[in-house]
Parts: structure tokens; sequence; C-alpha cells
């Protein structure tokens, strides 16, 4: 296919790329059913997929036990000047990184075939998407691209003859001499790993790791960390947040973007069943929104990607049953249980666990041992058009207007359920001082507090303190039709370690208070930290929860807040002249109405 391509300087990028890596042979992918089974097919003879009795069409892999989530500590942004990469990046200079990474991917495809995917991040044509191109040597890679992006010829099409593209390059890291048997997961160790990005050339390099956002490039790489710094460049916004579309009662549409950490809620807030009456709610986007100002000056998102691929521990019935209907077919299951009737399992899923499983690392399993079945960090990938509850707008080019942005985390005390901010500059206030506990979508401690700016730590491409410069930016822009600004915590938990809110479809109530707070309809207190739900202001019909849980949830403890303080100075200082002035005085503000 290589002689027919008509883009010089992709076709120029490919031969260059296969002179370095030596593979065996290049495919170029069409992202036809046809190539999916075949490619699929191929994984199950060689060992590292399994195919699933009791899902038509699905598939479980399971990692290497050293390969099982984003790994921060080798992510790397890569500018010329490092204090362009802010200090909550990784970062090397670009032509050391680039001469160890040529010396790693110097025939690193040996024995294998190095697929090149074309895909695009948002409805291909759009003019808000962007196309990628993702050379790779896995499978996995080029099936679950199939799902999470758009693939395939039409992509070319749009591309032309010299369309712009992001060229991803990623590599397992494994060459194969000849007659080696295959590992049914190749990658590399952890010291040879390297995710990185240079965001003043939109290229990506991804070495070693054949796992989820390290791998599928057009996710946090591309949509996040590269589109992170073209938005700043080109004034729009790429950010780590689900959108959805709740309709109160009377019929009325509020669209809500909301950024949480890794692990802290996106999927199941996205796939919210309302437990409030009359209300509905449909799912746009899971994991990333791209918003830029439309016509009208109002903010427009649209969610780049074509798929979830979600948390599965804890996914239940119960917890998140619109996720539980998206995977009846058609599904990755990655790092999970496998059942002896040919399915999966892991914890948290409804009703018993079964008596026997093979675990995550394929050993037999029984209930009651100290290691759980599933890795914790173990995913579904699925189509977003599965999802019973995907709007019928979820592909509009344009995108849907965004009401109300929520940030927020998981943390055990002190963050009461809700709050408002009084205005957009104490709302990126509140978002540039995000905190959470860390989870296991990271290899690195898990349950340490840590400020997550936006939950964008991870994902930011250039210096946090100009990402913040540029959400004031765009507030000033929108004026007064930009979105309402709200933090929660669903994760409160009481002394003896339970949670103090329901959560999953109850947080249906909180949003309701956020839609009728847009509309004028409700009160609220001001406190030191930001307006709180007056007593009876949210809805709790039909819920059994204490009252006192309800009072500790919406306590704004001043002792606790103090104390804050502190961390959150120290957190400041760290961005030097780069944080903004008015970052600055909201924090004296806050000091003041503290009275510290
Ligand atoms: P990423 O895909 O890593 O970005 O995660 P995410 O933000 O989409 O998180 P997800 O919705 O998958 O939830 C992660 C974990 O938090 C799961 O185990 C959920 O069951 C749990 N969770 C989500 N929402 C709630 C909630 O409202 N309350 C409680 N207690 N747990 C929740
Ligand atoms: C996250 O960690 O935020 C994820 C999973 O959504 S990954 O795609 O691996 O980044
Ligand atoms: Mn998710």
């Amino acid at each position: 296919m290589s002689s027919v391509i008509k883009h010089e300087r992709l076709r120029r990028w490919v031969e260059e790329t296969a002179q370095i890596c030596r593979p065996d042979r290049v495919y170029w992918c069409d992202g036809t059913k046809e190539e999916y089974d075949r490619l699929m097919a191929q994984a199950v003879k060689n060992g590292s997929a399994i195919p699933l009795k009791k899902r038509p069409n699905s598939f479980l892999f399971r990692s290497h036990p050293s390969d099982v989530a984003r790994v921060e500590d080798r992510t790397y942004i890569s500018t010329k000047d490092q204090a362009d990469a802010g200090p909550t990046n990784n970062w090397i200079d670009p032509v050391e990184l680039k001469t160890t990474m040529k010396g790693l991917f110097e025939g690193c495809m040996k024995g294998r075939t190095m697929y090149v995917i074309p895909f695009s991040m948002g409805p291909v044509g759009s003019p808000i998407a962007k196309i990628g191109i993702e050379i790779t040597d896995s499978i996995y890679v080029v099936c679950n691209m199939h799902i999470m992006t758009r693939v395939g010829t039409r992509v070319m099409e749009v591309l032309g003859s010299d369309g712009e593209f992001i060229p991803c390059l990623h590599s397992v890291g494994a060459p194969l001499v000849p007659g080696q048997q295959d590992a049914a997961w190749p990658c590399a160790p952890m010291e040879k790993k390297y995710i990185s990005h240079f965001p003043e050339e939109n290229l990506i390099w991804s070495y070693g790791s054949g796992y989820g956002g390290n791998a599928l490039l057009g996710k946090k790489c591309l949509a996040l960390r590269i589109a992170s710094a073209m938005a700043k460049r080109e004034g729009w916004m790429a950010e780590h947040m689900l959108i959805l579309r709740l309709t109160s009662p009377g019929g009325r549409r509020f669209h809500v973007a909301a950024a949480f950490p890794s692990a802290c809620g996106k999927t199941n807030l996205a796939m919210l069943q309302p437990t409030v009456k009359g209300w509905k709610s449909e799912t746009i986007g899971d994991d990333i929104a791209w918003m830029k100002i439309g016509p009208d000056g109002r903010l427009y998102a649209i969610n780049p990607e074509a798929g979830f691929f979600g948390v599965a521990p804890g996914t239940s019935y119960g917890s998140n049953p619109m996720a539980m209907e998206t995977l009846h077919e058609n599904i990755i299951f990655t790092n999970c249980a496998l059942t002896d009737d040919g399915d999966i399992w892991w914890e948290g899923m409804d009703g018993e666990p079964p008596d026997h499983a093979v675990d995550w690392k394929g050993r037999d399993w029984t209930p009651g041992g100290k290691e759980p079945a599933a890795h914790p960090n173990a995913r579904f990938t699925a189509p977003a058009s599965q999802c019973p509850i995907i709007s019928s707008d979820w592909e509009k080019p344009e995108g849907v207007p965004i009401d109300i942005f929520i940030f927020g985390g998981r943390r055990a005390g002190v963050v009461p359920l809700v709050n408002e901010a009084f205005n957009w500059d104490h709302g990126v206030f509140l978002g540039a001082t995000a905190s959470s506990e860390t989870t296991a979508a990271n290899i690195g401690d898990i349950g340490n507090l840590r400020r997550d700016p936006f939950a964008m730590k991870p994902f930011c491409g250039y210096h946090m303190g100009d990402y913040f410069q540029h959400w004031l930016d765009m507030g000033d822009r929108l004026g007064s039709k930009a979105p309402r600004i709200f933090y929660v915590n669903w994760f409160r938990k009481d002394r003896q370690g339970k949670f103090l809110w329901p959560g999953f479809g109850d947080n249906s109530r909180v949003l309701k208070w956020m839609c009728e707070r847009v509309e004028g309809k409700a009160g609220a207190r001001k406190t030191a930290i930001g307006l709180l739900p007056e007593d009876g202001e949210i809805d709790l019909m039909g819920l059994d929860v204490p009252e006192r849980n309800i009072k500790e949830l919406l306590d704004v403890d001043l002792d606790a807040w103090k104390a804050e303080i502190q961390s959150l100075e120290q957190h400041f200082s760290q961005f030097g002249d780069r944080l903004p002035g008015r970052m600055k005085k909201q924090l004296d503000d806050l000091k003041k109405r503290l009275g510290v």
C-alpha cells in the first residue's frame, strides 16, 4: 500500500521509521471489521487473547504483571526550555531524549509487523477533529485503537496529499530473534519505558509499554498532552473531562463537563442513572472534552474519542448499570478474571464471587484469598455507540454548549460534598488547587493525597502556571456566557472508613441543585470556601442516609481548612512567577475569609 500513499510527508515518515525499527513487514490499517477480526484471530492464535464464550466477539488480554497502568514517572514533556514544561512534568532535553530513544527504537520491531494506524480524534472531517497516525508493533494497540478512535481509509482521504497529522510512534520494545517464541504480553522493563511528548513539534514517541494511556496514543498523549499545548496556542481547551446532558422534568437541557482524576468517577458520572424523579441523563463522553467558543459566544464541547477505556473493578448493575449494558459484545477486557464458564469477572460485580476463576495473572483463584482476581486497574474497551444512553448528539461536529463545570477528587475528609465558586476566578482557583488520593490508574503509591489541578497534573503538556492563565483568559473571553463552576467530593468517609454519601445515581441529587443554581431557583449559603446548599436544598426524597451524614457532608470545618493553607501555599510556590497574580489573590482572599 505504501507505494500508493499520496501523502509524501507521511510516506517518508513511515519509511524512515521502518528503516530504524526494522520490522519484518509494514501493514497499513484500513479500520474495517474484517481487519479487526483477522488481527484478533492472530492474537488468539499466539496466546495473547482469550475469546469469551459468554460475550460475542469479546476477548480477554492479560498484561505482563509489570505493565498494568500509566507510568507517570516515565512520562516526559520535552520542550527546548525546561521552564516551558513546568514543575509538574518530567523533562529531558529533546536532543538528549531523542538520542536515547532512537537507540531504543533501533531494530526494536525485528520479527514483528509494523502497523500504521490512520485515526481521527473527533468525527472524521469535523472542523474540530485532529488526525493522528500511530505506528505500533502491537496487535492489542491496533484493536483497541479501532474501538477508541475512528480508524480507516476515510481518514486518509481527509488527509489528502498534504494534510496535517500528529505522528505517534509506539513500540512495545521487545524485538524477536528468528525462531523466538513471542510473549503473551511483550513489553520492556521499567527503566527502558519512555512516554515522550514533544509539544513544540506535535510529536509523540512511546517505548516499552503496551498498556492503556501509555500505548493508545490518541488518548492521553494526543488528545490531552499534545492537544492542551495546541489549545493554549490556538485559544481553545483540551480537558480531562466527561460530558453529559441532563434534562429537567420541565424539558430544559443542561450540559455538564466534569474533571476528576483517574479512577475518581468520570465514567460513572457520564453514565449516571438519576435517582431524582423526572430527570434524565445522557452520555456524550467519559474522559476527554475538546472545547471551543462558538459563534454565539458560548463554550461548545466535543468528545474526541469513539470508545470507553473504563475501570472494570467496582462496575456493576448496582453502581453503573449503563456500563454493564454496554459490555455485552464487541469488548476487549484487560486484566479481568476469567470464570470457568468463559465469562469475565471482577471485584465489585453484582452477586456472589465465582467459586473458582483464573485471576489476571493466569493463576487459579478462589474467594477469600489475599489477592484480588482482577487487577485494580483492569479495564474494558467498549464502543461508545453501544452505551444505551449515549446521546443522539454525541457525534455532533459542533459539540454541545456547556452550562456547568465540575471539579473534584477523592478525599476521605475536609472537602464537602459540593460547593459552588463565587465567580470564574474563584472557580479557576478551585480547579487549580484540586486534590485527590492517588489510585491504581498510575503505577506508584496508592492513597497518597496530592494536588491534581483540574485533574490535569499527569496530562498538561506545558507549564501548569500558564495553563491556569489560559483558564483565566478563556473566562475573560466567555464573560457572562461562561459556565458556572462547582467542586464535588463523592468520597467523604466516616471514622469507620465508610462512605458518607451513597454516590453513583444519587449524585444526580447534587447535579439537580447545580442546575437549579444556574436557573436561579436554588439558594446557597456563603462560607469561607464557597457557596454551599442551604439546609433542605439538596433533594433527598427517597434517600436513606442519616441526617448526621448529610450534616457532615455539607459542613465546612474551618480548622481543617486553615490546616490546608500551608499545603496550598506550597503548591502555588512551585509555579514561581508563572503563577497568575489572580490566583495569588484568590489564595489571599481565602486566607482572609478563614481569618489566617
Ligand atoms: P479513569 O478511566 O481512570 O479516568 O477513571 P474514571 O474517572 O472514569 O473513574 P470511574 O468512573 O471508572 O470510577 C473509578 C472507581 O470509582 C470505580 O471503582 C467506581 O466504582 C468508583 N466510583 C465512581 N463513582 C463513585 C461514587 O459516586 N461514589 C463512590 N463511592 N465510588 C465511586
Ligand atoms: C486514566 O488513567 O486516566 C485512564 C486510563 O483513563 S489510561 O488510558 O491508561 O490513561
Ligand atoms: Mn474512565
